[in-house]
Parts: C-alpha cells; structure tokens; sequence
C-alpha cells in the first residue's frame, strides 16, 4: 500500500496569470470614461517594446507628452519656437487614434532662463506670456482634447507659489492665460493642473478658488487635472476621493486624474504591491463614479521611465507594469476599480512523497474572478465585460452608462 504523505505547503509554487477581456482604455470607456492614457517622453521611443506597448490602444487611448510641449522645449530664446519634439508625440498619438493631452503652457518649471531672469513689467511679461500661448496652442490647434493651461500655481498650505508670473503680474496672470488659450483653440478644454488636491485639504479650495476666479473674469476654464502622485497607502478611501472630486465638478467643470502614479519604498515586497493595486483600484473608481470625471492618466506606464526614483531617494516602482515591461498587481487593480472583471489563476504544487520511494506530484489549479465589490460597473449598454457583483451586492443602475454593485 502507498503512503501518500504531503511534505510541502500549498503555496510552495504560486504563479498568478491574469485574464481579463478588456485592456484598461477599453474597461474605462465601458465605465463611460473618455479615455485611460499614460505620459510618454521623446528618448524612450527609440525603445521598441516600450513603443509596441504605447501604441495598444486596448489599454491606452490617451497619451501625454511629459515636456516636450513645455516652454523650454517649446520657446528655448524668445519669439524663437520650436515644435519638433512635441510634434513627434502628436503625431503619435494621431496616427494611433489616440487622444491627446497637451502639457503645460504655464508652470514656474522648467522655464528657460531668459524667462525666469528676465527684466519684465507686467506688461513686457503678460505680453511674452500671451505671445507663448497664442503660438503653442495655435501650432496644436484642433489637435488637443485639453490643454493644462496653468500648472501647479499653489503650494501645498494653499497660499499662491511665488514665481516670476505671481510675483509680476499678479493672480491675473491666471484668467490672462486661460484667455489667450481659449482665444488660440477653441476647440480644446482647458485645464487647471496641480497634485494633492485629492486630499481635500486647503490646497484644493485655492484650487476651487481659482477655478471661480477664471470664471469670474469671464475666460473659459473646461477642467482640474487631479495629478495623483501618491506613496503607497496614503491614497484617501475611494469615497473620501469621490467627494473631493465632485466639491470641483459641482463648479461646472469637468476632472480627470492626470498623472497618477503610486510610489513604494524599494525593494517591494507581496505586501506593497498588493497596496499599490489597492491604491490605484480606488483612484481610478473614484473616476468612475463621478459625472465629469472624464479620464486617467498614469504618468508614464512602466517603472523603467518613471520620474520618481530620481527625485524621490529609495523610492521606485511606482507604475502598472515593472522595468522589465511586465505587469504587476496595479494592472489588474485598475481594471477592478474600472468594473472590469479580472480572472486569476493560480497553480499551486504539492511534492508527496511514498514510504516507498516513489514520488508523486500533485497539482491544483484555482480560478477566482474578482468583480468590483462595490464600485464599478457591473451592467448597462454597451458593456461587454462582467455582469456579476461580488455576493452580497445587487448591480444598480446609476445613469446611462454606469451601474454599480450596491
Ligand atoms: O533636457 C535635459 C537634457 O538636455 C539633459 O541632458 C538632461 C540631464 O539630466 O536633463 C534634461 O532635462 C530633464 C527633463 O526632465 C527632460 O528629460 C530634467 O533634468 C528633468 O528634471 C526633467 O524631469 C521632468 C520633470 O517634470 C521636471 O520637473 C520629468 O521628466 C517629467 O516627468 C516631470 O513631469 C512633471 C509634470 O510636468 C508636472 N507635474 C509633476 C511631474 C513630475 O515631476
């Protein structure tokens, strides 16, 4: 007779594969968003997988350029334009069919020094600023869905940032900007851009504060870029970020989430990643719940581009996909907290051995299908991914195109 004898852990091998339908632009129209896009920036398109990635437009509809449309890339000297790197990403995005987020036209960085170092009056700087804008805006006329108009004009205590437009012409130089932009594209939205504001805290009613200041002035004003720099586990709960969001779109304007990424202290461990899934599940649900969310970018999508480890010491990994281009847990937490229905499989093998000798392996293979628990979509038109809440919810209708799992 065989003794059977288990000697090893169920999870002594454990290798997750992710199923779902849809990829993340595809979940996110479904859930009656515009687009899921991402950043990219002109030396890393001479990567080739990078690139074949960046143009899947199943997971990305939507694409940014990450500087070269701003003004030392666009207007190195004065009066002296150049649209080479930033035409190079617009033509991208146009000939995949993918939306594009035009960044920034206003920003205290990344200015070149006969800006920052300059002799100005307020009127020799409101002319330079509305000469920058009339010419940038015009060359991408008809070609942006938003533009940021102005970028990151608070600190975090609310107060204005003291930079070379506040410091010259006043708060005014904000209303003046979005004039000149709505004057040179019509077509395109135009946004307020800045990061956490997603706390709600002061910060977010000066940026409220300006949104009323530009409408009050009689410019137009479409949208607040929510940027979305967090470090893992600091992201507010999904109903706290629902709030903030709908304290802007109860102005009349549209949000969107505008360059998100979710940093972790390296080296990650099963634990952080599984947070940083978490985090950007209830980001990117915040958007999906809210009328007037229109959209998500994460800023850039592999961590071998990031931004962050080479301003934040120790700190990395803070993307979907790692540096290998291999997604990692947030993959899958944002197409959840895009109601998307995510299948995973996991082989577990079991070693037995025989007081005979004989080996025997055993494998067992389970399949679990996470839904959105309570947020997401889960029925409606147009939808072709999952139908089913988690037990215990019942699929609501909300509006048109979103129900949810209640
Ligand atoms: O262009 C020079 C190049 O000539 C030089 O050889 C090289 C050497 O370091 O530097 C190049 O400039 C770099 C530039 O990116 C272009 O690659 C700067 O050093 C570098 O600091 C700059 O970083 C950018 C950063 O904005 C500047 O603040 C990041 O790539 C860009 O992702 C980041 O994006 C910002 C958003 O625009 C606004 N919100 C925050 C976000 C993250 O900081």
């Amino acid at each position: 007779m065989i003794k059977l004898a288990v000697t090893a852990a169920l999870a002594a091998i454990a290798l997750p594969t992710c199923i779902s339908a849809l990829g993340l632009d595809q979940a996110a129209v479904a859930a009656g968003l515009t687009y899921f896009g991402t950043a990219t920036d002109n030396p890393e398109l001479t990567d080739i997988p990078y690139v074949t990635q960046l143009n899947n437009t199943a997971d990305f509809g939507q694409i940014t350029p990450g500087n070269s449309q701003k003004w030392d890339a666009t207007e190195p000297s004065q009066g002296t334009f150049s649209f080479t790197e930033g035409d190079v990403i617009a033509d991208l995005a146009e000939a995949n069919g993918q939306y594009l987020r035009c960044h920034t036209l206003v920003w205290y960085n990344q200015l070149p020094s006969w800006v920052t170092s300059g002799t100005w009056t307020n009127a020799t700087l409101i002319a330079a600023m509305q000469n920058h804008i009339t010419t940038v805006v015009s060359h991408y006329k008809g070609r942006c869905l938003h533009w940021d108009v102005v970028n990151e004009a608070l600190n975090d205590d609310g107060t204005y940032r003291t930079n070379i437009f506040y410091t010259t012409i006043g708060e005014a130089y904000i209303p003046l900007a979005f004039a000149a932009a709505a004057a040179a594209d019509p077509s395109a939205k135009l946004f307020y851009n800045d990061y956490n504001l997603e706390y709600g805290s002061t910060k977010a009613a000066s940026a409220r504060a300006i949104v009323q200041l530009v409408q009050a002035s009689g410019a137009k004003i479409d949208g607040v870029g929510f940027q979305g720099h967090f470090v893992v586990g600091t992201v507010p709960s999904q109903a706290s970020l629902v709030s903030v969001l709908q304290s802007f779109t109860a102005l009349g304007v549209e949000v969107a989430y505008t360059e998100a990424d979710v940093r972790i202290l390296l080296p990650t461990t099963a634990t952080t990643l599984a947070q940083q899934s978490s985090d950007f599940q209830a980001l990117v649900g915040s958007c999906v719940a809210v009328d007037g969310c229109v959209g998500f970018t994460i800023w850039d999508w592999t961590d071998k581009y990031s931004w962050v480890p080479s301003t934040f010491t120790g700190y990395g990994a803070a993307l979907p996909w790692d540096e290998d281009l291999v997604k990692k847990p947030a993959y899958d937490g944002l197409l959840v907290g895009l109601g998307a229905s995510v299948s995973t499989t996991t082989t577990a093998t079991t070693a037995s051995s025989t007081a005979s000798g004989v080996t025997v392996t055993a494998t067992a293979t389970a399949t679990t299908t996470t839904t959105a628990a309570h947020w997401g979509q889960c029925g409606g038109s147009g939808w072709t991914g999952a139908t089913v809440c988690a037990s215990g919810y019942t699929c609501t209708y909300v509006n048109a195109w979103y129900s949810q799992c209640l």
